[in-house]
């Protein structure tokens, strides 16, 4: 057989996956039933009103392709959307739908980075930022998220990571796997770094309603970046909607618009069509549900910040945004003499609670485990009871 290609083996995956399946395979083997504590997946359904727009959109026939870039009121709504944090505001023509966020992170690294050139990428992050990064030739240029910082980084340790080969800063705020959020300050003084370098940004804000404390900040707040930013957002997580795979790219810079497009045509043609109608309900329908997520998902991390102080050697700070908690366990580490990894294994095998290490999301996460507050209390409740007897009795 020919070969595949030079660049392929260089595509990481995300790792998170792969530990369910592990899961899995424990349960079939064992017959014990995991506690789920690691998922990314929003808590409930998604809201009655959006099911019901997807269901008439498919009665209405709405089941054809659409122009690449989207329905017209799907992309007059994210404009809108977007502009309300933007120095200037969007227009429907600056959006381009695809299919989840994902495909923006894609996208963007594939419009921009030739063999060598370099992205400063957070570390710990969501892992395909540099599994794009390698499998595109690029150079992932890692920038620490660090605890005593509340996962942020400061303008001087980014400036001494610039190059002239440095092309392209990703930020992503509020965080996964940290929960951390980006003060208004450090944006601020990253969005003048990227002015002074001639740097682009891809901003991934997934998680943007997801802010406990305060309101949410873009970096196209700040003046020369709506040009200069690719923003990723969508459904999945604010909406419940993880499984319609619906995301989208904002861009004022007109030339990124079209490749964004561009890649989208050759790559998916467009995204589904009732999907479509569904996500404008999403965005200009109620926002009940939504509050009614977010009240929630504070409730649940006060109740799981709470019961992981609690636990001897586990220790964790009160996040501010999305849904995850990293969680320091750097001294259980060092007592066993083994690695978050491991700890991680351990605690699936022997306590019966799936939890992600935090190397899964870079090396610098080798102090943590992540868990996400996206459980029902009752889970929150019984996989953290799991985990801090099976703890106390090592
Ligand atoms: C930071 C971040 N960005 C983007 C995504 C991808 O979102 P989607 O499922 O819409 O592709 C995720 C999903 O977990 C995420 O955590």
């Amino acid at each position: 057989m020919k070969p595949f290609s030079k660049r392929m083996p260089r595509l990481g995956t995300e790792n998170a996956f792969s530990v369910i399946t592990k899961a899995k395979q424990f349960e079939k083997d064992s017959g014990i039933k995991l506690v789920y504590l690691q998922i990314g997946e929003p808590g409930f359904d998604t809201p009655k009103n959006i099911k019901d727009a997807t269901i008439k959109a498919v009665n209405d026939n709405q089941t054809h392709y659409t122009a690449t870039p989207g329905i017209p009121a799907l992309r007059e709504a994210i404009a809108k959307y977007h502009s309300q944090y933007s120095y200037t505001p969007y227009a429907a023509e600056d959006t381009v739908v695809v299919a989840g966020g994902k495909p923006i992170m894609f996208y963007t690294i594939n419009a921009l980075i030739d063999e060598g050139d370099e992205v400063i990428v957070p570390n710990p992050a969501y892992p395909i930022y540099g599994s794009v990064t390698e499998y595109l030739g690029g150079k992932i240029i890692p920038i620490q998220l660090t605890e005593a910082n509340d996962f942020n980084f400061t303008a001087g340790d980014l400036e001494k990571l610039i190059t002239p080969k440095t092309k392209l800063i990703i930020i992503n705020s509020p965080q996964n796997p940290t929960g951390g959020v980006l003060t208004e300050e450090l944006l601020e003084k990253i969005a003048a770094l990227a002015v002074k370098h001639d740097l682009w940004v891809l901003s991934d804000e997934i998680y943007d309603r997801m802010v406990h404390e305060g309101k949410h900040v873009s970096i196209t707040k700040f003046a020369g970046m709506p040009d200069r930013t690719v923003i990723l957002n969508g459904c999945s997580k604010t909406y419940a909607m993880t499984g319609y795979r619906i995301g989208w790219g904002v861009t004022k810079n007109r030339e990124m618009a079209k490749y964004l497009e561009q890649l989208a045509c050759n790559d998916i043609s467009c995204v589904n069509t009732m999907a479509q109608y569904a996500a404008v309900e999403a965005l200009t329908g109620p926002q009940t549900a939504v509050d009614e997520m977010l009240k929630e998902y504070k409730a649940r991390r006060d109740l799981m910040v709470s019961m992981v102080n609690e636990i001897p050697g586990m220790s964790c700070k009160s996040p501010k945004g999305a849904f995850y908690l990293m969680i320091n366990v750097r001294k259980i580490l060092d007592k066993l003499g083994i690695t978050s990894a491991e700890l991680c294994d351990k605690i699936m095998r022997e306590a019966h609670v799936l939890i992600l290490p935090g190397t899964v999301f870079g090396l610098y996460g080798d102090d943590f485990v992540r868990m996400s507050y996206v459980s029902t209390p009752e889970q929150i409740k019984d996989g953290l009871t799991k985990i801090k007897d099976y703890l106390l009795n090592l």
